[in-house]
């Protein structure tokens, strides 16, 4: 009786296994980082539809995740693909930036491609290949040239990413409009993108979907943390992810056209932007990650001589603050050749090598709130008090370059069809840069700011303006992702919510702990256009219920926390002269040589260490959210045997964001590799150290 029931068991158990067998996803293949932390396996299920996992120190971290496409007039990619040929490889090199946060960027994966195609008509041919790091992994999916498939109309990508848990999330949401939302802080599961519609002080804004913009950011309960992007953005919509809650799942969003009716086209052959995912046990590391920028093409463009990474000022805040226009018909018109000049000189005399002018063109009086914005700035016929060629001319015999603007004012066209004439204009002056900008809702009505026709007009100006020897900074720009690597005149771009919404955004500004969070999200996709260093903290009398909303020690830390080869020196001049922490300002170079974080958490607090490019200088900001805390910096970055001044600016005594923002300290000490300094960090507070090098 006994063994009739063993054996009964095995049977049952043996059926059981066979009936299973044929349901389980079959391995395509399997790819581990050079360093073997990170591996990522490819398989099809019993239906034959690919999908992917990838395990983090033999744990997983994606679980089974599915890839598909919508179409139109195709049926979806989904089931029913077999494997026609897989191949592992490996790849290592170095490579230099030609400007940027670190001068050697080491370049090492490895690979897996594979060959798939539709067993059944009509037999589709669809390729994945895999990258996977030692800081992350991306995969994209390639749409081989094939008989019978010309092109494709994508109504949306499908690809998963499912997660292990309910990690803590620091998202802003998927808007197709604009990046410049605050972050938010929870649970996967409690993301509600849908909450944040309608913020008054956007001048656009579209959230279809409780979906989250790239790069999200987040931590598991055993201190993991993931980040999420894309590489290499070309032809193609911006992806958003939509929040599955219950299944703590997101799922790829494309940016769609209303006005086409879908989401993306392309001819064959193409190959989609890399869908990333950065993994790190600790948050500094993510900020060293050189993931994203790897993931895109070598420079095309070569060294790029004349552009010069700078420090710049502007005729910028005071329309912020309301004390000018860009109009001229207010009669109270900021762009004059006068204040442009004595601009030149503030510069000049501080060691900062441009000056940006906004409102210096014809068409102001009728740009935001307008329906009709197309055809109204031309880009070339200044204001009759702005003596355009006057102004160059000073600023190139004050050692001042001038930073040329160009706003759209969400009309691309009318910017596309004067390209030429605008880029040719600053040639013949010798002006190497352009702030763009796009504000307002875009004409033509149904197209967003992150669908592909407006990536492919975002890279339309990088292209042509490198023609011309000009470097970009795009405001309301699509999002980063690497694309400096392959074209380096993409220097900056906002994309996120600046240092100009403490001047004026009804809910009060940026909190504290704003770049604490952005840090660790919006910068790991490159340089931003953030417009630190504002010492009248109070904007009285300006402004009556606005401020910054951090000490003046946080805004000097900001030039090394942030990551851009042009920082704005913002405020009204007379708040920097007379001003000792001004010469922090004036010290800190804006090209670096090599990048150390040296501790961090996400929205809390962050200590990043940059090495001149130039000298041999490092230099050190620390930035905290509303909490005061210490941070010990141990200087063993340092060359040893060497002695250095390092020169400390700090919160001083009872310094606090909002009560007593702008008392700090200045200190000096000698220092080598082996000094430890600690820093109190006010609420709200920060410290930036310059360390010398003591000849
Ligand atoms: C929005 C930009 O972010 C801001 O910097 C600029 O001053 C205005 N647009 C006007 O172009
Ligand atoms: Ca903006």
């Amino acid at each position: 009786m006994k063994y009739f029931k063993l054996l009964f068991v095995i049977f049952a158990a043996v059926t059981m296994l066979v009936a299973c067998t044929p349901n389980k996803p079959k391995t395509v293949g399997i790819i581990e980082s050079p360093e073997k932390n990170i591996s990522a396996q490819l398989f099809l299920t019993a239906d034959g539809q690919p999908g992917y996992l990838v395990k983090f120190e033999n744990e997983l971290v994606i679980d089974s995740s599915l890839f598909g496409f919508d179409f139109q007039n195709l049926p979806p990619i989904k089931a029913g693909f077999k494997v026609m040929n897989t191949k592992n490889t490996s790849f290592s090199e170095t490579w230099e930036m030609p400007w940027g946060e670190k001068r050697v960027v080491e370049n090492n994966y490895n690979q897996l491609f594979a060959e798939l195609q539709e067993t059944q008509a009509p037999g589709r041919k669809w390729n994945i290949t895999f990258k996977v790091y030692n800081d992350g992994l991306g995969f994209r999916f390639e749409f081989p040239e094939q008989a019978g498939m010309d092109e494709v109309i994508i109504m949306d990508e499908n690809t998963r990413f499912k997660l292990t848990g309910n990690h803590t999330t620091w998202w802003i949401p998927g808007d197709w409009d604009i990046y410049e939302h605050l972050y938010n802080t929870c649970r996967f599961s409690e993301i509600d993108a849908l909450s944040l519609r309608g913020h008054e002080s956007l001048a656009q804004t579209y959230i279809p979907e409780n979906a989250v913009n790239t790069p999200v950011t987040m931590r598991t309960k055993d201190g993991l943390h993931l980040s999420f992007h894309e590489a290499n953005l070309t032809d193609y919509a911006g992806m958003t992810l939509k929040i599955n809650p219950e299944n703590l799942m997101m799922e790829s969003e494309l940016v769609g056209s209303d006005r086409l009716g879908y989401k993306v086209k392309r001819s064959l052959p193409f190959s989609t932007p890399w869908r990333t995912i950065q993994i790190s046990e600790d948050a500094a590391r993510l900020i060293e990650s050189d993931l994203i920028i790897n993931l895109n093409e070598p420079n095309k463009l070569g060294n790029i001589p004349w552009f010069t990474p700078m420090k710049y000022v502007g005729i910028w805040w005071d329309m912020h603050l309301g004390t000018k226009t860009w109009d001229y018909a207010s009669g109270n018109h900021g762009a004059t050749t006068a204040y442009a000049k004595e601009l030149i000189d503030f510069a000049s005399e501080n060691g900062l090598k441009g000056i940006l002018v906004e409102g210096w063109n014809t068409g102001w009086e009728h740009w935001i709130g307008f329906e009709d914005r197309e055809g109204v700035f031309d880009f070339v016929t200044p204001y009759p008090d702005y003596d355009l060629k006057e102004v160059v001319r000073y600023g190139k015999e004050k050692g001042v370059e001038l930073i040329m603007h160009h706003e759209t004012s969400g009309a691309p066209r009318t910017y596309d069809q004067q390209l030429d004439t605008a880029f040719k204009l600053m040639h013949s002056l010798g002006i190497h840069a352009v702030k763009t900008g796009y504000v307002g809702k875009l004409i033509p009505k149904g197209e967003y700011h992150h669908g592909q026709w407006m990536v492919n007009h975002y890279r339309k100006v990088l292209e042509t303006a490198a023609k011309y020897d000009i470097a970009i900074n795009a405001h309301e720009p699509i999002k980063a992702t690497g694309i400096r690597r392959t074209y380096p005149n993409a220097i900056a771009r906002e994309g996120l919510r600046g240092q100009e919404f403490n001047a004026w955004s009804a809910d009060g500004g940026n909190p504290p702990e704003h770049l604490p969070i952005v840090a660790f999200t919006r910068m790991l996709a490159g340089p931003i256009d953030f417009t630190p260093g504002i010492f009248h903290i109070s904007l009285d009398p300006y402004k009556e219920n606005n401020q910054v909303n951090t000490t003046l020690a946080h805004q000097l830390a900001l030039y090394v926390v942030i990551n851009s080869p042009i920082q704005m020196t913002p405020d009204l001049k007379q708040y920097y002269e007379g001003h000792p922490a001004f010469q922090f300002i004036r010290d800190v170079p804006v090209n670096w040589e090599q990048t150390k974080v040296l501790n961090g958490e996400v929205g809390d607090f962050v200590t990043i260490a940059r090495q001149d490019r130039g000298s041999k200088n490092w230099f050190v900001g620390a930035i905290t959210d509303e909490n005061p805390r210490v941070i010990s910096v141990k200087l063993d970055f340092l060359d040893t045997g060497k002695n250095y001044t390092a020169t400390i600016y700090k919160d001083g005594k009872n310094a606090h964001w909002a009560k007593n923002p702008t008392v700090y300290e200045i200190e000096k000490l000698t220092v080598n590799s082996s000094s430890v300094i600690d820093l109190n960090l006010a609420p709200g507070g920060g410290a930036a150290i310059g360390i010398v090098d003591v000849k």
